[in-house]
């Protein structure tokens, strides 16, 4: 297989519990808020109402699933001989728990600069779960620095490209 491709699949496979627990809240997304809509000292909301405590358990419980199922497959087809990361459930819970962070952080500084629910901040939105994702990863995994390049140009990609399909399908009110 050439060889780019296969870095490609790599670098996918690693990420892949990320890239399922950051966009289901979207869908999961509950009511009771994780800062209980409470205010920071600056008097804006913490977090604010766009990131519940249903949304991310739920995210978290996606990829942490897509994980197990990374197992079964890694296992069925020897995956880890191929140079793919032997997925673990602690590695996935870190990975889709990383994913759910990093988007409270991202939204936490969006609440400190004044940016309301939903409002865009570039490339921070497309690259919050996934630096979160990483760096919980990185408690239990060494990353390739060719497979942090190609998750740091491809992830806004095909997030900006899924934020647009989920915003035409009407799951979310605007495209990022
Ligand atoms: N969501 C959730 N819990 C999370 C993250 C997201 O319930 N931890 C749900 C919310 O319904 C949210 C939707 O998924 O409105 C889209 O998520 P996102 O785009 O990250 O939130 P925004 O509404 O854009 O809010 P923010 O400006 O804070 O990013
Ligand atoms: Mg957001």
């Amino acid at each position: 297989m050439n060889e780019y491709i296969l870095l490609l699949l790599q670098s996918l496979w690693l990420i892949l519990p990320a890239y399922v627990a950051n966009p289901v809240p979207v869908v999961a997304g509950g009511k009771a808020p994780i800062d209980f809509g409470k205010k920071f000292s600056d008097g804006r909301p913490i977090l604010g109402p766009g990131k519940t405590w249903r949304g991310s358990a739920a995210g978290i419980t996606a990829g942490t699933l897509v994980a197990c199922i990374q197992i079964l497959i890694g296992e069925h087809y020897g995956l880890s001989s191929h140079g793919f990361v032997e997925m673990s459930v602690t590695l996935g819970l870190l990975l889709s728990t990383g994913a759910i962070v990093g988007d409270l952080v991202e939204s936490f500084f969006k609440r400190r600069i004044g940016f309301k629910r939903g409002q865009n901040l570039f490339l921070a939105d497309q690259l919050d779960f996934l630096i979160g994702a990483l760096l919980f990863a990185s408690l239990e995994i060494t990353i390739s620095i060719p497979v942090l390049i190609v998750l740091f140009v491809l992830t806004p990609v095909i997030h900006r490209l899924t934020n647009i399909f989920a915003y035409k399908r009407g799951l979310k009110s605007v495209p990022w």
